[in-house]
């Protein structure tokens, strides 16, 4: 932890919010006075920081602090255990992609950690792990593991779109699904550039445009069809109480990359074995899978 204090954090400002938000955790329901004075002041905080994007950020955190406890039941027996550094819907094991590479002694920033399985594992294999993560809910989740596993690393409640760390102090910044499906890429991409040391890489996976371009929201399912525009899709609110997502097309992507000072290494698009089952989808869409790309996973290197 000493590392981090010393080395990452951009601001004694971010310190205290990290502090405070630790106190809040341990005792939610405090009612005196000065906890609620402190929460309006951070709600002002916010509104200022986050002017713009203030509407995703906030209706995502609720969003996630309300199905966290549902999320991680569901899906903890393909996100824990062995298969813990695994990618995607398909949980297609790290072992078998090497995207990461080697991680040993390496400082890692993983973007919307979630339950943080995948930075426990790897603070295991010996990397200097951080997580963040919007959800205080999903934060707790992750200190409990923490707990569990004896393995100790910041974990920190900020958006990935404002980062409060310095610059240019990680060798390695990544997200199976987390932050880079849920955060607005136009600041997040910015953001993960700036923290990356020359050399480092960036390497996330995210849903395909495909998906959001065929997906049938009637029938909950994906169709054969185009049925919403490819280029201007930017913003999906599939509706029904879920997460705002963020998607852009592929060239746009490039552009936005090249941009930060940000090289593509590899684009990966995942396609299931024949019969693959995910605990994601239902088995019509994991079929789909076979034929249309579902995902896509991006590897970058900051140059
Ligand atoms: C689908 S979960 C994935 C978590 C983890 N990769 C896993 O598989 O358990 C997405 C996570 O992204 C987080 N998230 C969403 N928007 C975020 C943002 N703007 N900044 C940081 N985290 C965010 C959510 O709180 C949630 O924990």
């Amino acid at each position: 932890m000493r590392w981090v204090r010393k080395e990452l954090w951009s601001s004694s400002t971010a310190r205290r919010g990290e502090a405070r938000h630790h106190r809040r955790e341990r005792y939610p329901k405090r009612p005196s006075r000065v906890f609620r004075m402190d929460r309006q002041r951070k709600r002002k905080r916010s509104r200022s920081r986050t002017a713009g994007s203030a509407g995703h950020i906030r209706y995502n955190r609720a969003v996630w602090d309300r199905i966290s406890g549902w999320y991680d039941c569901r899906h903890a027996c393909v996100l824990g255990g062995t298969p813990a550094t695994a990618w995607g819907l398909f949980r297609v094991p790290e072992s078998k992609l090497g995207l990461l590479g080697n991680t040993r002694g390496k400082a890692i920033l993983e973007l919307g950690c979630g339950a943080a399985r995948w930075s426990i594992a790897l603070a295991r294999g010996g990397a200097r792990s951080t997580g963040i993560d919007l959800s205080s809910v999903q934060l707790a989740r992750a200190r409990e593991l923490q707990r569990e596993s004896k393995v100790r690393f910041p974990l920190v409640r900020a958006s990935a779109e404002q980062l409060p760390l310095r610059d240019g102090v990680f060798d390695l910044v990544f997200c199976d699904w987390g932050a880079m499906t849920f955060a607005d890429p136009m600041r997040t991409v910015p953001e993960c550039a700036r923290v990356l040391r020359p050399g480092g890489k960036f390497v996330f996976a995210t849903a395909s445009p495909f998906r959001y371009v065929t997906f049938d929201r009637a029938k909950d399912r994906q169709s054969r069809r185009l049925l919403r525009p490819y280029f201007g899709s930017y913003r999906i609110d599939l509706g029904s109480d879920a997460a705002v997502e963020f998607q852009l097309p592929y060239g746009t992507w490039i552009d936005l990359f090249r941009k930060n000072g940000l090289t593509v290494e590899r684009l990966m698009e995942t396609r299931p074995t024949p019969g693959r089952q995910s605990r994601y989808l239902s088995r019509p869409d994991a079929k789909w899978g076979r034929s249309w790309p579902l995902e896509t996973i991006w590897k970058l290197r900051k140059e």
